[in-house]
């Protein structure tokens, strides 16, 4: 691999004859658990030609969508052999000769989905990448084009919501959960969150509290609680579900006549069950929501960029920070990819692939 300082040195008329960049990716060759089947594989890359851009990646997370991708249980199915990974925040080193609005040293994440980024390097085109101000945090941009996006779009497509209304969400501590607290803050909306009961609860409850939930019960807490009888809160006209079975049931009681569930996860991998009284007498309905394809339909949208401007305009002023996460190097990425699904304990931070070294 090229070292930085000998990068930078090389005027951009000697680019074409002496750049040669190996890059290390976490490449797999057929489905399974990615301890298994990614392999750590150096590949020499060829100049950006065109409308292509080099890309030195910095930072990738690692998804719970990213791990179904390698075990084949996702509907993106990559060609083999592929580079794993979705989301990054990378630097363009170098560009095609047609690339116009994006240049040298600029930061940039994937407008495009699935590109493989748990590598060092890559070339992709210009059209698949956004630029992003420097003054976005690494862990941030890395993770917005999924969780961030994710959050956003529920709150704004399914139901009109006011400041005072409220949205109610089991898995409140995921990243989309954290990013639902901050959206809420942000707007004025009240956010009531679900989570599994554990010993650090309290902790829990607190760094939920200080990125914008107005409440954080527990599952057994949830079901005796007074707070929408009160009045304390408004009943939610919105609900999110990333868990599914019992928990989802939970949540869709809450909602308020002609409410709206909305389904983007199953992390308990159990199918989502409805209580028949309030399907019937409060006319509520249940919906399903995948970035993936909003961001397909809505490649060029104005909707897409305004998303854009408003939360990153949050995240530089500070107002809308990375979930809770743990920066790892690349070659630690079977540690990492096992404890991002680990199904027995409890979650707690996000893995971010860290090859900004
Ligand atoms: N549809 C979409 O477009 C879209 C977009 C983004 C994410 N997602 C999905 O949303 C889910 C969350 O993603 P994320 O990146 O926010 O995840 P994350 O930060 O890794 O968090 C995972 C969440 O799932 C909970 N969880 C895990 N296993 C559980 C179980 N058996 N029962 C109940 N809760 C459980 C965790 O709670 P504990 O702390 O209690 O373990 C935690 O709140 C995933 O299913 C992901 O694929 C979908």
């Amino acid at each position: 691999m090229l070292r930085r300082s000998r990068i930078q040195s090389l005027s951009p008329a000697l680019w074409s004859r002496h750049m040669s960049v190996v890059a290390k990716s976490l490449k797999y060759t057929e489905h399974g658990e990615p301890q298994d089947v990614l392999k750590l594989v150096e590949d020499e890359l060829s100049d950006p030609k065109g409308k292509q851009v080099l890309v030195k990646i910095l930072a990738a997370p690692i998804n719970p969508a990213d791990i179904n991708t390698i075990q084949g249980k996702y509907p993106v199915k990559p060609k083999f052999p592929a580079v794993a990974g979705n989301e990054f925040v990378g630097e363009v080193i170098c560009v095609g000769e047609n690339v116009k609005d994006l240049k040298e040293g600029q930061h940039v994440i994937p407008l495009a989905t699935g590109l493989g980024t748990w590598t060092t390097h890559a070339v992709y085109n210009a059209d698949q990448l956004l630029a992003v101000s420097k003054k976005v945090g690494l862990a941030e941009a890395a993770t917005v084009t999924v969780n961030p996006c994710t959050a956003y779009r529920m709150l704004k497509d399914f139901v009109h919501l006011c400041p005072g209304d409220t949205v109610i969400q089991n898995g409140a501590n995921s990243a989309v959960g954290q990013a639902v607290h901050q959206l809420c803050r942000a707007w004025g909306i009240n956010s009531i969150g679900i989570v599994r009961d554990r010993p650090e609860i309290a902790e829990l409850k607190e760094m939920l509290k200080c990125l914008g939930a107005t409440e954080i019960l527990t599952e057994a807490e949830i079901r005796t609680s007074d707070i929408f009888k009160t009045g304390k809160v408004k009943k939610p006209r919105l609900a999110f579900n990333c868990v599914g079975g019992k928990s989802a049931t939970e949540v869709s009681r809450h909602l308020d006549h002609k409410g709206i569930l909305v389904t983007y996860g199953g992390m308990s991998r159990e199918p989502v069950t409805v209580a028949t009284g309030p399907l019937i007498f409060k006319d509520i309905a249940f919906r399903g929501f995948w970035m993936t394809r909003w961001s397909k339909e809505n490649y060029n949208a104005p909707e897409r960029s305004e998303m854009f401007k408003e939360i990153f305009g949050l995240m530089e002023n500070g107002k809308f920070v990375a979930p809770a996460h743990e920066m790892v190097p690349l070659e630690k990425f079977k540690d990492a990819a096992a404890a991002a699904l680990n199904f027995k304990g409890f979650t707690g931070k996000k893995f971010i692939l860290d090859m900004s070294k």
